[in-house]
């Protein structure tokens, strides 16, 4: 396979976090394929307002600087599709059996293994800088109890991975993916995504502004709201923050 980008690879001892440090340097003209991988993070940054935690030198924490200006800004949740299967892909080379939570947690049974914040800017109407920070859990074994439902390669696997290597295969998934995307094989994308979603077509309870109620995902608009039957076969859509995933039921239908 060609370089869709040629990495540039920097780490750093510490910073406050990747994607912030990042995005200054693509202000700054840097080109796409910039990586900022830290072993520490002060202020790691989660979805939703978030931290991210992460035990110093365990995981892998980084951003990636692309530069998707053949995408409309309309499309952006393509990016974010593609960067969830890139770390499934890398995943299942380890023979770990990865699912992705809407949007994009990336998930192990119940469990989260990796998170991913996309920091995008626009020059209307293309996506002109796009930060894509993953946090992948590797070899952290105890996690604060504040987080909800963790866990890490070597808890599942019990093998330690080094950050380093672990980063340069997962920057070679994320440049196969990115390569699809490039080639207008969205629609291999988005097929592939919805293959891969937590919960697909299974009745699960969920809760939203009405309050809470059972439904199964049935597909993602191109937007990214998600789109859900309702157990009398009413379809209902939801955008990031209107919907939570309450605990899983065993109801499962075909
Ligand atoms: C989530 O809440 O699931 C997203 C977590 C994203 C964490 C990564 S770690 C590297 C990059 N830098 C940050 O500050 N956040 C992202």
């Amino acid at each position: 396979m060609g370089k869709v980008f040629e990495p540039n690879f920097i780490w750093l001892d510490r910073v406050d976090s990747t994607n912030s440090y990042c995005m200054k340097l693509a202000e700054n003209g840097d080109p796409e394929g910039l990586v900022v991988a830290a072993y520490f993070q002060e202020q790691g940054r989660g979805q939703r307002g978030n931290t991210w935690e992460s035990e110093r030198g365990k995981n892998l924490t980084f951003s990636l600087l692309l530069r998707p200006t053949f995408m409309r800004v309309e499309e952006q949740f393509s990016i974010s599709k593609m960067i969830a299967l890139s770390i499934c892909d890398w995943l299942k080379s380890k023979k770990i059996k990865p699912l992705i939570k809407w949007p994009n947690d990336i998930y192990v049974g119940d469990k989260k293994i990796a998170g991913i914040l996309i920091e995008n800017s626009f020059s209307s109407p293309i996506l002109d800088i796009s930060i894509i920070g993953i946090g992948l859990n590797l070899n952290q074994t105890f996690f604060s109890p504040e987080i909800p439902n963790p866990t890490s390669l070597l808890l599942l696997t019990g093998m330690s991975h080094r950050p380093e290597n672990v980063l340069s295969e997962l920057i070679m998934s994320i440049q196969t993916r990115y390569l699809q995307l490039k080639n207008g094989l969205k629609e291999k994308v988005s097929d592939d995504y919805l293959k891969s979603l937590y919960r697909f077509q299974i009745l699960s309870n969920y809760s939203s502004i009405d309050g809470p109620f059972k439904a199964k995902i049935i597909g993602v608009k191109p937007l990214g709201e998600l789109i859900l039957e309702t157990e009398n076969g009413q379809q209902k859509s939801f955008g990031f923050k209107e919907i939570t995933f309450e605990n899983e039921t065993k109801i499962t239908t075909n």
